[in-house]
């Protein structure tokens, strides 16, 4: 779609066929600790998703449609990646925390784990309401940088610290249309 994406990491089809594992493994997970409580999967008000936005924005429509779960949503935003950079300059909260997570079972959901700052911020928040749990999960983790003392309990792909987009992930706010997720070329950019 743009040129400047100079290689696909990966496709349409392979990002859906992970979403749906990854939804399979999130619901089995939930649905373990609903009956452990002695409740149900069609519960009301025991689950809440917690999308990081705006990356997480695509991730979390695909993936909650395919989650048989009584869940709602709980949004955060966070931004870590000022105007065009491709260097995070640390997390910063830019919205009001959800409320009311206490007892409830949380899944914070993000494009990608970086340098862990952002999700260790927002972990960190949630705790202090006492959630029944709190899973994280990522499309994708970048192992290599990690600065935060975290990791994901859920993993779309691994991948090797480069600059990605698409599929939500942006460069100072544009590419995240891009159905595929795919290494920009900086030097290339339009200007
Ligand atoms: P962290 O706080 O360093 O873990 O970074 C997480 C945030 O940085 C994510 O929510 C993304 O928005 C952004 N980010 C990190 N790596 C990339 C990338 O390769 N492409 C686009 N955004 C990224
Ligand atoms: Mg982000």
């Amino acid at each position: 779609m743009f040129q400047e994406i100079q290689r696909t990491l990966f496709t349409r089809e392979q990002i859906a066929e992970r979403v749906k594992g990854m939804a399979a493994d999130i619901a089995r997970d939930i649905q373990a600790d609903l009956e452990k409580d002695g409740h149900s999967v069609l519960d009301m008000d025991k689950v809440i998703i917690i999308p990081v936005m705006t990356g997480a924005m695509i991730f979390v429509a695909d993936l909650i449609r395919e989650l048989p779960l009584r869940l709602s949503l709980g949004l955060v935003a966070v931004s870590s990646y000022p105007g065009a950079s491709v260097r995070s300059k640390g997390a910063l909260l830019a919205s009001e925390m959800p409320k009311d997570l206490a007892g409830k079972h949380i899944i914070v959901l993000d494009d990608i784990l970086d340098s862990g700052q952002t999700l260790a911020m927002v972990r960190d928040l949630i705790l202090k309401q006492n959630p029944a749990t709190l899973r994280m999960g990522v499309m994708l983790d970048k192992q290599v940088k990690r600065v935060a003392d975290i990791s994901a309990d859920y993993v779309g792909f691994e991948i090797p610290d480069e600059f990605v987009v698409g599929y939500g992930l942006d460069y100072d706010g544009y590419y995240r249309n891009h159905p595929e997720i795919g290494v920009l070329d900086t030097d290339s950019l339009p200007s």
